[in-house]
């Protein structure tokens, strides 16, 4: 379904609802319309499988969405649960997937980020839970150079402009289209030095603010995903990185490319995997500014 986005001139279908017209299973628009209800078939015949066969110990999304209730008890009807599963799939699934698959590159393309990394991770009690992994300041500071340089999603959604207003010099007339560019605002060297080089220091030295650094978008329509995004990416690469020796497959530097709306690794990350880690006697660590 998502691949209608890979081109980019289909990619226009998402930017510009005006180009929404079905004309039939074989035109672009058409064809992602009978794919949306291939997998909205699939989905609904989940959903009733599962109310028909209910198990209390299953603890996917699925199910727990499914035992959700609100303030008067109620629970979630199939569309409901449909569009949350959509959600995940098609704005939470692909995103997060190349962040992290380019986390697992620059860690590994970059000895002395490793290094630091594992140095960190050894700092973790055996018993740590997840919120001790989510707040380490380190694996933060290297998911953020990852999501600077190499941001998932390169554009914001559409902003349309409601009056006449002035941006940045520039004016915009009501029905004006802007979208924020973080590909563009993650490069700007007055902003961060040396932009094309993967150094996580940077946001061990300096705090950014929400205009300079932009992964998850802005605004009231800021990503409502984030909070799970960074949990979920962080949690892994701290669990891969501390278990596993990995080395990348291929020398050549990988490059970026688009798929649908994310920007992800054109050759995959590669990986191999050359062993277990041995698990290292907790250590303190100190993260300076420098
Ligand atoms: C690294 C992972 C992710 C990145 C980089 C990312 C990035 C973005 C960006 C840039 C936007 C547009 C924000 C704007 O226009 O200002 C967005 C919107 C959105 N994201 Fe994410 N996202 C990620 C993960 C997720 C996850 C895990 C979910 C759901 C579970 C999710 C759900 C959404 C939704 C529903 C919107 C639309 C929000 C709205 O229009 O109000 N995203 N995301």
């Amino acid at each position: 379904m998502l691949d209608l986005f890979n081109s980019p001139v289909t990619s226009a279908f998402l930017f510009f609802p005006f180009l929404q017209k079905d004309w039939g299973r074989w035109s672009p628009w058409g064809h992602f319309l009978s794919q949306r209800q291939a997998i909205d078939e699939l989905i609904y015949a989940e959903i009733s499988d599962r109310r028909a066969n209910p198990d209390p110990n299953r603890t996917d999304i699925l199910s727990l969405l499914m035992s959700a209730t609100d303030e008067q008890g109620e629970g979630m009807r199939d569309q409901e649960l449909r569009d949350e599963l959509m959600t995940l799939l098609t704005a939470g699934h692909e995103t997060t997937a190349s962040a992290m698959a380019w986390a697992l590159y620059w860690i590994h393309h970059t000895p002395e980020v490793k290094d630091k990394l594992i140095e960190e991770l050894n700092t973790l009690s055996p018993h740590a839970g997840g919120m001790d992994i989510f707040r380490l300041p380190y694996l933060t500071a290297v998911c953020n150079e990852t999501l600077r340089l190499s941001p998932s999603a390169m554009l914001t959604f559409t902003r349309v402009a409601q009056e006449k207003v002035e941006v940045a010099g520039y004016t915009f007339e009501p029905e004006d289209m802007i979208m924020g560019c973080m590909y563009l605002t993650h490069l700007r060297e007055d902003l961060y030095s040396n932009p094309e080089q993967f150094n996580p220091q940077r946001f061990i030295d300096r705090q950014y603010t929400p205009y300079e650094f932009i992964p998850f978008g802005g605004g009231s329509r800021r990503c409502v995903g984030e909070a799970l995004a960074q949990f979920e990416m962080k949690l892994v690469i701290a669990t891969i990185v501390s278990q596993y020796h990995l080395k990348l497959a291929d020398t050549q530097p990988e490059t970026q490319q688009r798929r649908g709306v994310t920007l992800s690794p054109a050759r995959g990350v590669k990986m191999m995997l050359e062993g277990k880690r041995q698990p290292q006697p907790v250590r303190e660590l100190q993260l300076s500014k420098q």
